[in-house]
């Protein structure tokens, strides 16, 4: 079996000060919705860390030079609905350029399987890195199958940006899809019975949306 590539556990202080915030029951929705907006900024920047660059000559007030910018094709933010509508709001104001996917999966509550009902993306998938975001990787069904329909549709530079990520669901994505690189800003202890993380923060699209 091919190497997983590893998990990044993004614990700079600024990142896990606001994700105890949001784990907090007490946090209303809005404080909610603003914090997975800011969580998102920080760990764009991680996220995007080894985006390639190349080199544009521009006039500085004072000379000209050689400076470093984006290469290649928009990068494609994929956005797993509806929780990764709120990771969108704040990644795309730090990459104002980037594509979005939206791919909708809801997960059946009996078998935790992922159903898909839309799938909109970008053309020339293959030449673009591709970031899949949903805040929660609990059993990682959904996130897997929305890599299967990333890939079908030409992706190859993949990885996923999320806030909480499950062992379970670590495990099944490593397994099934070992290329693509999990960037989160915690590891917890498990899942319960009803696939929810332990300790978690609850369901994120309700609390974000406001909800039940
Ligand atoms: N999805 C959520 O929103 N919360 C969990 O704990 C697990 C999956």
């Amino acid at each position: 079996m091919k190497p997983s590539l590893p998990v990044t556990v993004v614990d700079h202080p600024l990142v896990q000060h606001k994700l105890t915030l949001l784990r907090d029951r007490n946090s209303s929705t809005a404080t909610f919705r603003q914090l997975v907006k800011e969580l998102a900024l920080l760990l764009g920047y991680e996220v995007t860390r080894d985006l390639p660059l190349t080199t544009a000559r521009i006039e500085t007030p004072v000379t000209s030079m050689e400076a470093p910018r984006l290469d290649g094709k928009k990068l494609v933010f994929a956005s797993v609905l509806r929780a990764g509508e709120g990771l969108i709001a704040g990644l795309s104001e730090l990459v104002p350029a980037a594509r979005i996917a939206h791919i909708g999966l809801y997960r059946d509550h009996d078998t935790l399987e992922a159903v898909q009902y839309y799938f909109k993306v970008p053309d020339n998938l293959a030449n673009r890195p591709v970031i899949v975001v949903d805040p929660m990787l609990a059993t990682g069904n959904s996130v897997c199958a929305a890599v299967d329909l990333l890939k079908k549709a030409g992706a190859c530079n993949i990885r996923f940006l999320c806030l909480l990520a499950a062992p379970e669901g670590i495990a099944q994505l490593q397994n099934r899809h070992p290329d693509v690189a999990i960037i989160t800003a915690a590891i917890d202890e498990r899942l319960n019975e009803h696939g929810y993380i332990v300790p978690g923060l609850g369901d994120a699209g309700d609390r974000m949306f406001g909800t039940r």
